[in-house]
């Protein structure tokens, strides 16, 4: 009997999960996801379905040698056969689970399986007395459970019980069932069947009618103690109950739910990338807790809540998931607040109100028409405000050639106009983009950090225009260029000098002000 606040996760990316179609992962894919689920603190692994291919059964094994807490388990149908092969696939563990499951609904017996209910029954006690006879720890599953006529889903049941079954499991096979209705299925079990106490019930839920995670939590709350579910939801057609979710609900709303699980949520995050690597499946950005922006906030009021207090808008941590930061993404909806925090953040501290002002007004332009605000659009607008006042740039390019390719050190030519005067150069460099800003420091010589060089492609294809942002440091100052243009490298000369020529600008107006500060400390 379980412990009952503790509810046990079951893991099925690597079986219901890998049956999506396009999602199968190579052995070592296999290995490297079972070595962190280990870490994440799954308790059962639900490996494969060793039958099903040699290759299931290799990664079945493989993976059932390298956990060192999960208990590995493999999936079988009601045949000798099948049971032993998942048995040989699992035997070198300490210990292992067989899965083993025949469909119990009507509409299956009749259709798909051809047999009666009292075949159906039959087969249960052979099967899982035979799985027994391998292992201790059996899991038994009435396939397409909730459209299962309750009387018989009772007392198949409770022959599998009698049988040896330890965890029972009742599939939402095809993602029918809804909350309420679900809960009924799991109370009535735990009413009517007479053994249910030897016995640990589980639900499988899957997602056809996007209710995959709200069953599972009725089911849980009715007083099931195992959740079949898998990292993003992947599985079978709409997928399965997301583990994340169930986990993060459970946590979060532990009052209403006073369960733990062995789940350690600050690996969530790892684990969610891991899969959607392994299987090429995007996470859709909103996503609950493992989404791009589940901890992102772009709305003004928002913003401005979070920054006075993060339990406004924030029912968890980013950190409680394995997430580095809220991000307060700066876009169109975003306020004065965030904004100037913004601000604060990347270094312009001590800015005056107009300054601010002016700059917020451009940053709204900019944000109606871009999609994505930089931080290095942010530093260019601010600039712009701080210090441009129609003064004429001190350097400008007039030309450039690079010779690039195989074989050469990549070399540039170059002619700038520097405070009127017209200077060439050649340089050669690692590639051609640092034997540009080579020339470029050999005609205006300065003494910069380059903090940022990043291509933007505007429009798509060959002939896309490029933005090049360039940030540069010079005792604690930052500017930024930005120069768009067909060519890259001419695009990345222009933007490297935007940056010189503003950080020109900003030297000079700071100058004054530091000898008037040197003065106020001499007394005068
Ligand atoms: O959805 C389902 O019914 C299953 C069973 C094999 C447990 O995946
Ligand atoms: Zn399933």
């Amino acid at each position: 009997m379980a412990n009952k606040d503790r509810v046990f996760i079951f893991d099925t990316t690597m079986r219901d999960g890998e049956q999506s179609p396009g999602a199968s992962m190579s052995l070592e894919e296999k290995i490297q996801i079972s070595r962190v689920f280990d870490e994440l603190g799954i308790d059962i692994i639900e490996a494969g379905f060793p039958i099903a291919s040699p290759g299931d059964f290799e990664a079945v094994s493989a993976i059932s040698k390298v956990l060192k807490k999960s208990i590995p388990c493999g999936l079988a149908r009601h045949s000798k056969k099948d049971i032993d092969r998942c048995y040989e696939a699992l035997k070198h563990a300490p210990r292992f689970r067989i899965h083993t499951f025949i469909s119990t609904s009507p509409l299956h017996m009749k259709h798909k399986l051809n047999k009666t209910p009292d075949q159906v029954y039959e087969s249960i006690k052979e099967h899982v007395t035979y799985a027994r006879n391998l292992t201790d720890d059996v899991e038994w599953s009435c396939e397409d459970g909730t459209r299962t006529d309750m009387d018989y889903m009772c007392k198949t049941v409770e022959l599998a019980i009698k049988s040896g079954a330890k965890t029972i499991n009742i599939p939402d096979t095809v993602g029918y069932t809804v909350p309420s209705e679900f809960t009924k299925i799991i109370e009535t079990l735990l009413n009517k069947v007479p053994n249910i106490d030897k016995a640990i019930l589980s639900t499988h839920c899957h997602n056809d009618l996007g209710l995959a995670v709200a069953n599972s939590l009725a089911g849980i709350q009715a007083g099931a103690r195992q959740i079949e579910c898998t990292i993003n939801g992947i599985g079978e057609r709409a997928g399965n109950a997301a583990l994340e979710e169930v986990v993060m609900a459970i946590r979060t709303r532990n009052d209403l739910m006073p369960y733990e699980t062995g789940i350690n949520t600050t690996l969530l995050s790892k684990a969610s990338k891991l899969v959607s690597n392994v299987t090429g499946f995007p996470v859709q950005y909103n996503k609950a807790i493992v989404g791009k922006n589940a901890f992102a906030h772009e709305s003004g009021i928002h913003q401005d809540g979070m920054l006075k207090n993060r339990n406004t808008y924030e029912i968890m941590t980013p950190e409680s998931v394995g997430v580095k930061q809220t991000s307060l993404v700066m876009g169109k909806h975003s306020g004065r607040h965030a904004f100037k925090d913004k601000l604060i953040s990347l270094g312009y501290a001590d800015l005056t109100d107009d300054v601010i002002e002016n700059a917020f007004g451009k940053f709204k332009v900019l944000a109606d028409k871009k999609k994505h605000i930089y931080d290095e659009d942010i530093i260019a607008l601010v600039d712009d405000s701080l210090i441009l006042d129609n003064k004429a740039n001190t350097i400008a390019l007039k030309s450039l050639k690079v010779f690039a390719g195989t074989g050469e050190p990549q070399r540039a030519e170059m002619t700038l106009d520097v405070n009127g005067q017209v200077k060439s150069a050649t340089e050669t460099g690692d590639g051609p983009v640092d034997a540009i800003f080579k020339c470029i420091k050999n005609l205006y010589p300065h003494d910069v950090n380059l903090q940022l060089y990043q291509v933007h492609a505007v429009t798509e294809g060959t002939d896309a225009q490029a933005t090049v942002s360039v940030r540069i440091e010079e005792n604690g100052k930052t500017t930024v260029g930005q120069a768009a243009d067909t060519d890259t490298l001419v695009a990345s000369a222009n933007a490297y000098i935007a940056a010189l020529n503003k950080m020109i600008l900003k030297r000079e107006k700071t100058a004054p002000a530091m000898e008037q500060d040197k003065e106020r400390m001499r007394g005068i």
